[in-house]
């Protein structure tokens, strides 16, 4: 979210925009009969929203519901991570790119606090959620690539996960350059070489992380290469954005508006619409960007596609 755009003036969602509490709840309720059985909290900063336990407390109480996650960028989890765990959050991911305090400021936007965020991530940790704390890593050549060992050798023998993600062409802002993607395989040859890895095998269909462990017994490490290996035919996640727009792939550039079926007065307090929209989305959803990006490359097209076009924003749909 740079600087120049979300200044201290901009006039970020009123709470009325929001869907609340009640409206995320309904939505999720009818994904889960219709077959949804996991749910991601992630943002923008998910532990920004006012009492967000209140919300997963909610959410686990949904029949079908087997699993809440949340993606955070840790500033505010130390906090916060027992009244998660209370309401019954099943795993916490952190984003955290550098242990290099310079590294860090940077990739956060200078905003953040390292101590903070591995503070947060060690009170997850001791609190304990049953399937556990990982970190979202994201790799870019020359950025942060030098300092991945050290990050892997902190959390190295302990029960969190660290999963490198190559990075990828979210958005319009990032100035990405597919030269500043570092690839799973290569990072995967630089870590052997200091601690030799072994492939673990999926945990389930679908599972976006290729997993390893390392052979010395010092844990286990993930691989997003959404880049290099797009996961588009398994992928089966919808997106609700907090205005309630619905997005079937992380790189669309439009969505569906849910809010305006949630608040139709003429239908209130009717789930029919809003099973019929969403099971209409889903079964007409064509969405595989990651591997047209792919094919292009492949028949070595220019691909203008790559930077052009208004894609949504990472920071509205979360990661
Ligand atoms: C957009 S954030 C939102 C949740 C929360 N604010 C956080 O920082 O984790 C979700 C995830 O997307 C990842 N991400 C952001 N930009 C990315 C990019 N260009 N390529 C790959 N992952 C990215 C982040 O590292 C983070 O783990």
């Amino acid at each position: 979210m740079p600087d120049s755009i979300y200044h201290e003036g901009f006039s970020f969602l009123t709470p009325d925009e929001r869907l609340s509490f009640d409206e995320i709840e309904r939505v999720a309720r009818v994904a889960a009969e219709l077959g949804v059985t996991k749910l991601r909290l992630t943002g923008g900063e998910p532990l920004l929203r006012p009492n967000l336990p209140e919300l997963v407390a909610r959410l686990v109480r949904i029949p079908g519901i087997e699993d809440i996650a949340l993606t955070t960028n840790g500033m505010l989890l130390a906090r916060q991570a027992a009244a998660l765990r209370k309401a019954g959050l099943h795993r916490v991911t952190v984003s955290l790119d550098s242990l290099d305090p310079t590294v860090f400021a940077r990739m956060s936007g200078g905003r953040g606090d390292l101590q903070t965020v591995l503070d947060g991530i060690e009170a997850a940790r001791a609190i304990g959620f049953p399937h556990g704390v990982k970190i979202n890593t994201v790799v870019q050549r020359d950025v942060n690539d030098a300092g991945i060992p050290k990050l892997l050798a902190h959390f190295r023998h302990t029960d969190v996960i660290v999963r490198l993600i190559e990075y990828m062409d979210v958005g319009n802002r990032n100035g990405w350059d597919r030269a500043d993607v570092v690839t799973s395989r290569e990072m995967m040859t630089r870590i052997d070489a200091l601690w030799p890895l072994d492939p673990v095998s999926p945990a389930y269909r679908g599972e976006v992380a290729a997993r390893y462990r390392y052979v010395d017994g010092g844990g286990e490490i993930g691989f997003i290469s959404s880049v290099s290996a797009p996961f588009c035919g398994n992928c089966s996640r919808a997106r609700l954005s907090s205005d309630g727009q619905l997005f079937t792939c992380l790189f669309a550039t439009k969505g569906t508006d849910l809010r305006t079926v949630l608040r139709d007065a003429d239908h209130a307090g009717e789930d029919e619409p809003l099973r019929q929209a969403l099971a209409g989305i889903w079964h007409r959803r064509t969405d595989r960007y990651s591997e047209e990006r792919q094919e292009r490359r492949s028949r070595a097209e220019a691909s203008p596609e790559d930077k052009a076009g208004e894609k949504i924003e990472m920071h509205y749909i979360g990661g």
